[in-house]
């Protein structure tokens, strides 16, 4: 799942929910939403901002190679 929170930052995280492993599926400006309980997430850090989820979502390495996101790890 990759984020933009502001212009040209770009941020990347795995999709499996902490809550109880089902995926996130959503991005809008408040955040990343799993549809299975509705935890949110920050757009940049992957920390929960509701729960029912109580530890982030696990980040992943993003590089921007000119108009192309890569993750890398
Ligand atoms: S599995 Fe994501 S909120 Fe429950």
């Amino acid at each position: 799942m990759v984020t933009q929170p502001e212009p040209g930052v770009f941020c990347a995280f795995r999709k499996q929910c902490p809550h109880a492993g089902r995926p996130v599926d959503e991005v809008s400006r408040r955040g990343i939403r799993c549809p299975a309980h509705g935890s949110m997430f920050d757009l940049a850090t992957g920390e929960p901002k509701n729960g029912p989820a109580g530890k982030p979502l696990r980040a992943a390495k993003v590089r921007v190679d000119g108009e192309r996101i890569i993750i890398t790890g």
